[in-house]
């Protein structure tokens, strides 16, 4: 039987972890970012386990090896074999494991020890197998802070692998996703432009300029990722205005121009009635990235506020853009020239609030210019 003291202290102790583990749930759930992500699990399973440090080894598909970074006391990336050490044998068993005098155990691979000077007494390591049951990686203990590892730990232990695992698993997804979302869109909008003289970098370089103003803003990283997205689909309508209007190498005609406003309406065509949010945002950019601060604009004429933000953001950086590149029409400005002819249509065709953000960003702007030079 357990004394009232012994009890009082194990279930203080439990709600002490039962509250890390909510905060840990808590926490990894509002990060996507794959090192993020990693920081949080780490952190807390250091607490959780009540030890001086903790890797968590990533599975890498194309390598085959497992990878770590967030390490506490190892700062580079690293990376092992998956089924070499502990970590490996974990790994390719898929089974949870504590070794509390690893030089005595065959399977421990002193080798990262002799590297870092670190001296490893003890040893938890546990599978980070999702609900779906792939295993992503192994989240690794060493050195329990007093004594050596015990049974409890690995209870504790696989709770918060399963939930890693997930976020693992997620974050890199995520990551996937994002990658491949990204270059969809430019690639498709630049096939959409194939014909005009758009290039990869001019998209890259518009999108970039639109998100570096909205950050200047105040908007938040959410919305200023969806508009780094939408920007590049501004022109997208170009693929309705036929090649003797797109490509003429001299000034269009007032009939001209009409139909060439036209390719504001075709992009609004294409891109509207989706439910994904960056492509709603997409279709209000190229309805809109012509209209005008002052009401004198195309396609209806809107006025100040009536035009969406994001438009009013991604019209300060086409046109910049346009100014410093060349054209079919016309020769590139100087950047000091581009800039005076913004700030002069400050209230005019631009929003005077969009303009002293893209003012600020100026340098960051320069630099991107910089690195997806001018064709
Ligand atoms: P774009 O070449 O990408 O230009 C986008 C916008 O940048 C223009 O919208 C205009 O607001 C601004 N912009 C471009 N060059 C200059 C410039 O030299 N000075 C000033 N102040 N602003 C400039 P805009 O005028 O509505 O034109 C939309 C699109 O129509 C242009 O996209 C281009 O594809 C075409 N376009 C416009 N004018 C001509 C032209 O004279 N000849 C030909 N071939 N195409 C033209
Ligand atoms: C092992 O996996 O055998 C040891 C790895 C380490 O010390 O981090
Ligand atoms: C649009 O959503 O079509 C443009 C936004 C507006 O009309 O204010
Ligand atoms: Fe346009």
């Amino acid at each position: 039987m357990l004394s009232e003291n012994e009890r009082g202290r194990i279930i203080s102790k439990n709600k002490e972890k039962i509250e890390l583990f909510f905060q840990f749930a808590f926490e990894v759930g509002s990060k996507r970012n794959i090192d993020d992500v990693l920081k949080v699990i780490a952190d807390s399973a250091r607490k959780i386990l009540d030890c001086d440090r903790v890797s968590i080894f990533v599975y890498n598909k194309e390598t085959s090896k497992l990878w770590t970074k967030v390490a506490h006391g190892l700062e580079e990336k690293i990376e092992v074999d998956q089924n070499i050490g502990i970590v490996g044998w974990v790994f390719s068993n898929r089974k949870p494991l504590i070794v509390n005098s690893p030089y005595s155990d065959p399977r421990f691979n002193p080798e990262t020890d002799r590297k870092t000077g670190y001296r490893t007494k003890s040893i938890i390591a546990v599978p980070l197998v999702t609900y779906s049951g792939s295993t992503v990686g192994v989240l690794e203990g060493i050195n329990k802070n007093v004594g050596g590892f015990v049974d409890e730990d690995l209870e504790f232990g696989q709770i918060l692998a399963v939930q890693a695992a997930n976020a693992i698993e997620n974050a890199i997804l995520y990551e996937e996703l994002k990658r491949a979302q990204e270059e969809i869109v430019m690639r498709l909008s630049i096939a959409a432009e194939f014909r005009d003289s758009t290039t990869y970098n001019h998209l890259v370089r518009m999108s970039l300029y639109s998100y570096l103003i909205a950050k200047e803003m105040g908007f938040d990283d959410s919305w200023c990722e969806k508009l780094k997205l939408a920007a590049p689909m501004h022109d997208i309508g170009k693929l309705g205005i036929k090649d003797m209007i797109l490509l003429k190498p001299a000034k269009l005609t007032d009939e001209e121009f009409e139909e060439m406003k036209k390719h504001t309406i075709y992009g609004y065509d294409i891109l509207k009635d989706s439910s994904i949010d960056i492509l709603k945002m997409a279709s209000n950019v190229a309805l809109c990235h012509h209209e005008k601060y002052d009401g004198t604009g195309y396609p209806r004429g809107l006025r100040g506020d009536e035009i969406p933000i994001e438009a009013r953001i991604v019209a300060v950086a086409d046109v910049f853009d346009a100014l410093t590149s060349k054209r079919p029409y016309k020769e590139p400005y100087e950047i000091e020239h581009a800039v005076e002819i913004i700030e002069k249509d400050s209230g005019k065709h631009f929003d005077p609030k969009v303009v002293q953000a893209f003012k600020k960003a100026l340098p960051e702007i320069i630099k991107i210019l910089k690195k997806y030079g001018v064709e």
